[in-house]
């Protein structure tokens, strides 16, 4: 596991300290909370659907109290194996600490460390683009997710399309980091 995974960041900004950190199962309440405080925006996660990607969580941790998170999941692309995309999503801060960096620290290190899986490209669907574009993110037509497309909003409940669907694509492009070491076979 990569260290940016597996180690705690601690930001201060505004006078409050909170800590960026790899989610564990003690936080699937207040996790499942912070993500239901935004119906409109994100869309609602089942405990159970929490619990099994706990691994796949990053928190914002204020005082002892979970106030933000971030997730991913990977989303294959068919006949290329070693080319999936990430998605990010259920970005949720409590609406009593929006606007103190949470949610940037949150995005800052989900972005660190799935770039460590070397994903052809990081994407969102979101309501919020320009929030995304000041990370880098750039519009891209749904089109081109259609692993995207198949996995979730073949599911979806609140919209008979993906294309009638308010929410913006954007991708980013992982930055080429150096190839991984090779064990040399015996
Ligand atoms: C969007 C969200 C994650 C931002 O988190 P946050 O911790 O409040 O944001 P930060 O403090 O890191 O960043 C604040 C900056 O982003 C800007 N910003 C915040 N929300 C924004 C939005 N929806 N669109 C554009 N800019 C936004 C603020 O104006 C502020 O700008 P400034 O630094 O120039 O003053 C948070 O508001 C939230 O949980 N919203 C509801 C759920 C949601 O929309 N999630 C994203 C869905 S993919």
């Amino acid at each position: 596991m990569s260290d940016s995974f597996t180690s705690a960041t601690k930001v201060t900004m505004k006078q409050r300290k909170y800590i960026i950190r790899p989610a564990g199962f003690e936080d699937v309440r207040e996790i499942y909370q912070v993500i239901k405080e935004h119906p409109r925006e994100v869309l609602p996660r089942a405990i159970s659907d929490i619990v099994q990607n706990i691994d796949r969580f990053m928190v914002a941790e204020l005082k002892g109290r979970i106030v933000g998170t971030a997730s991913w999941q990977i989303l294959p692309e068919i006949g290329r194996v070693s080319e999936p995309s990430v998605e990010i999503k259920s970005v949720s801060v409590a609406r009593d600490c929006q606007g103190l960096g949470v949610g940037t620290a949150l995005l800052r290190a989900v972005i660190r460390h799935v770039r460590t899986y070397h994903p052809v490209q990081i994407v969102v669907l979101t309501f919020s683009p320009d929030y995304f574009r000041r990370l880098g993110f750039v519009e891209t037509p749904k089109e081109k997710l259609m692993h995207k497309l198949y996995m979730g909003c073949i599911n979806c409940t609140k919209y008979d399309s993906p294309f009638t669907c308010p929410e913006v694509a954007m991708t980013l492009k992982p930055r080429r980091s150096a190839p991984r070491p090779r064990t040399p076979s015996k």
